[in-house]
């Protein structure tokens, strides 16, 4: 009994220490718990639009969100289209839908900075993300979302990024993610409804066709994403609402829903769905992995990020798909890459487990 009492203590530090080491390995890999969220903010929509934001902006210094208002410009937006924009904003805030317009207005006041400026920072954002959107089933029927956005101004939007639930008569009634000063979701959840989020899809001329199809009241695209979690009550009205408003520019919306079968990549043009991608896990099509290309086409060889996010799917299988296994994939190069700002995993029928992490800060 000594002796096997002895023999049992040295394996059993050994074990502590195996484990300790483990827990040390796991701590500093790149999981979900060791990187950072971004804040979480209530956005009350029984307050006045123009009102509902500033106690989100209370949070920031003005003159860094001023800034950062003025280098997006700088960078994104071309001489002439914020000249025209600027002649024409008097006339074009009366076709802007509601509640977006008084929103950024209200913002707008109190950063001293003009309509024009804080309208095309809304629109600057829609050009040029590059993103990975994942829908996917488990083994069980359970439906998981979640995306990457990238984006090249990654050392401001870093810091703008947060999580936002907005409320109304004291519920949650719908949670997304976005950056301060910036009104519409790219990402975001319906609890117990659905999960949506926006990957671009560019067909050149951009600022042409946006600043045209504003004058004939289209969307913006992640306006439309806001404005379906608010009002559709289920996956199908969410997806027949994404594929046929119309829209200022082109996209691909991502959806998933809570039951079995619920997941799609609707792929958008301006006037309405140039496609309708659903999964269909009965003929083995558990995923749909959708980045900034038409599904039914080759990717470009100098940005293919649908090959590794797809290998990585498969090597997880379907059985051992969850959240944490969604962002690991979501965490292979270059489907993560030094532009990604942040990651979320979210699934509808899960709405408390809504994650997101900012990636590449330090
Ligand atoms: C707001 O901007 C205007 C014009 O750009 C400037 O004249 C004014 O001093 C600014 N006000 C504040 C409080 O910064
Ligand atoms: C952004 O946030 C990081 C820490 O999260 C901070 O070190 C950095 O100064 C911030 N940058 C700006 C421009 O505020
Ligand atoms: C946000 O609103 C929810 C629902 O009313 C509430 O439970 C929560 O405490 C609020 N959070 C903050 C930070 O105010
Ligand atoms: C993923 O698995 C499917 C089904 O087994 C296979 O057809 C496909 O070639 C695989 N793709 C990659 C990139 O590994
Ligand atoms: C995947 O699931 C199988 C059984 O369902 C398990 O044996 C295996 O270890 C899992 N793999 C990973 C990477 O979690
Ligand atoms: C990504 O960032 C790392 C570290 O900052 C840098 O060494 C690397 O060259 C970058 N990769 C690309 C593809 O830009």
């Amino acid at each position: 009994m000594q002796a096997a009492g002895s023999r049992a203590r040295p394996s059993l530090a050994l074990l502590l220490l195996l484990l300790l080491l483990l827990a040390r390995t796991l701590g500093s890999a790149r999981g979900p718990s060791s990187l950072h969220g971004p804040p979480r903010f209530n956005v009350t929509l029984d307050a006045a639009p123009e009102l509902r934001w500033l106690p989100v902006l209370r949070h920031y210094d003005l003159d860094f969100l001023r800034s950062a208002v003025v280098r997006v410009i700088g960078d994104r937006v071309p001489k002439w289209v914020h000249t025209l924009i600027g002649k024409v904003m008097g006339k074009l805030e009366w076709l802007l839908p509601q509640p977006f317009t008084s929103e950024i207005r209200g913002m707008c006041d109190v950063l001293n900075l003009s309509l024009a400026d804080c309208l095309l920072v809304n629109l600057a954002y829609e050009s040029s993300a590059f993103c990975t959107s994942i829908v996917a089933q488990d083994s069980r029927g359970h439906i998981y979302h979640g995306r990457n956005l990238d984006y090249p101004f990654g050392d401001i939007l870093r810091n703008l990024t947060v999580d936002v639930q907005f409320i109304k008569n004291g519920q949650i009634v719908f949670t997304g993610t976005t950056f301060v000063g910036y009104v519409g979701l790219w990402t975001g959840q319906s609890a117990h409804k659905f999960t949506i989020s926006g990957n671009e899809r560019d067909k050149g001329w951009w600022w042409e066709n946006v600043i045209a199809a504003l004058f004939q009241r289209h969307s913006p695209i992640s306006w439309l994403i806001r404005s379906t979690l608010s009002e559709s009550d289920s996956f199908e009205a969410a997806v027949f609402k994404l594929a046929n408003t119309p829209l200022i520019a082109d996209v691909y919306y991502i959806v998933g829903g809570m039951s079995p079968r619920e997941g799609v990549v609707i792929t958008r043009n301006r006037h309405g769905p140039e496609d309708i991608w659903p999964l269909d896990p009965l003929n083995g099509e558990w995923f749909r992995v959708e980045t900034n290309y038409d599904h039914w086409k080759p990717v470009p060889k100098e940005d293919d990020r649908r090959t590794p996010a797809i290998k990585a799917l498969n090597t997880t299988g379907q059985a051992n798909l969850s959240l944490e296994t969604l962002f690991q994939v979501l965490s292979v190069f270059p489907v993560y890459n030094n532009d990604t700002i942040y990651t979320t995993v979210m699934s509808a029928a899960y709405p408390d487990k809504y994650i997101t992490k900012i990636r590449n800060s330090g």
